[in-house]
């Protein structure tokens, strides 16, 4: 299998990210998800001895949880080619027509954040994925028409980080809907000792799981936060990362003992000091902490909701006695709830 892409078009060497050989290319490289690459290895086997192209698959889910991998993964099982692109980069059909016929026999085209076509690119992807047909412009002024193309048997396969951000005729186009998960502190710690290790820095199972504890659930982070550790740990002189590297670099980095950085303790301490702890609405917090909403939602928020520093109520987000303690107040700190103790809407 070759280790290139197509990417908007372009043959490009993989992100540098996933320099060659971090990236899992097998179901066997891939750690953790464990019920999802069940299901998805016997569709692939499916598909295979059908001899047909898998059927079209939308992969749900925060981002940096993996959802391109697992599409490079299927492509390499199926061992067709992959094709890259991205709802924003696909700003007319023109583009979208483009990327169908430059398709392969059963090869895939990825499309990550899916919720982000247009209307009209949407509405001439459809008789793509549904009779594996578009229609192409011909002719020009009073005689342009269209004309009906057959496209060859492919897959497609859309990532998002909501389905709810779908529109309900693309939704239901799929035929295989998957959520990728957080991931188990242990499951990154591997994650972490397999980086390292392709790294030429190995990692003790202690700094292992030091690094995998605190990456908010996510391999991108994982994989993130071991290349700056290996880069302390190597200007220290080290061989192997030890748990004392990686509690000295992730200090260093901002990083605290439950993985937040520098921008969710932000969020939490905004609810807390200029909405009494919330419930405040997501465009209130986001015009106060001046970030984008769709940043705080999609990026931000998952983690804290996961890991019980944040709830989400009717009337919006509200911080929990988890989070008061992680940030070292004490609950009487929060104005709006009194003594604490005896409010309901903080004791979660
Ligand atoms: N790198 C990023 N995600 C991974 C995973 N799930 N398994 C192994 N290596 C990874």
């Amino acid at each position: 299998m070759e280790s290139r892409v197509l990417l908007d078009g372009h043959v490009v060497e993989l992100e540098v990210e996933s320099a060659p050989g971090i990236r899992p290319q097998r179901f066997s490289e891939y750690i953790g998800q464990a019920a999802l690459k069940r299901k998805l290895e016997v569709f692939v086997a499916a598909a295979r001895q059908r001899g047909e192209p898998l059927d079209h698959t939308l992969l749900h889910g925060p981002p940096g949880l993996g959802k391109t991998t697992m599409a490079q993964i299927l492509a390499h099982e199926l061992g067709v080619h992959i094709h890259i692109t991205s709802g924003p980069a696909i700003e007319h059909k023109g583009i979208l027509a483009g990327h169908l016929t430059a398709l392969g026999e059963r090869d895939v085209l990825f499309i990550d954040e899916i919720h982000r076509l247009t209307p009209t690119v949407e509405e001439s992807l459809y008789s793509a994925m549904e009779d594996g047909r578009i229609d192409l412009p011909v002719g020009e002024g009073s005689r342009a028409r269209t004309m009906p193309f057959s496209l060859a048997p492919f897959t497609l396969v859309g990532a998002t980080t909501r389905t709810a951000l779908l529109s309900a005729p693309l939704r239901e186009r799929f035929q295989i809907l998957e959520g990728i998960d957080f991931y188990a502190d242990a499951e990154l710690a591997q994650i972490v000792q397999r980086t390292a290790g392709l790294l030429s820095m190995p990692a003790s199972a202690e700094g292992a799981k030091e690094i995998g504890r605190r990456s908010r659930g996510t391999p991108r982070i994982a994989n993130r936060l071991t290349r700056r550790v290996r880069d302390f740990a190597q200007v220290r002189g080290r061989a192997r990362i030890e748990a004392e590297d990686a509690e000295y670099a992730l200090e260093q980095l901002g990083i605290d003992g439950a993985g937040l950085d520098a921008i969710d303790r932000r969020i939490l301490e905004a609810i807390l000091d200029q909405f009494e702890g919330g419930p405040v609405g997501i465009d209130a917090l986001a015009a106060t902490l001046s970030e984008p909403r769709d940043t705080l939602e999609d990026v931000y928020e998952p983690f804290l909701l996961q890991r019980g520093f944040l709830v989400r109520t009717p009337r919006g987000r509200q911080v929990t006695r988890k989070a008061l303690r992680h940030l070292g107040r004490t609950v009487a700190a929060s104005p709006a709830k009194g003594g604490g103790n005896s409010q309901g809407e903080l004791d979660l």
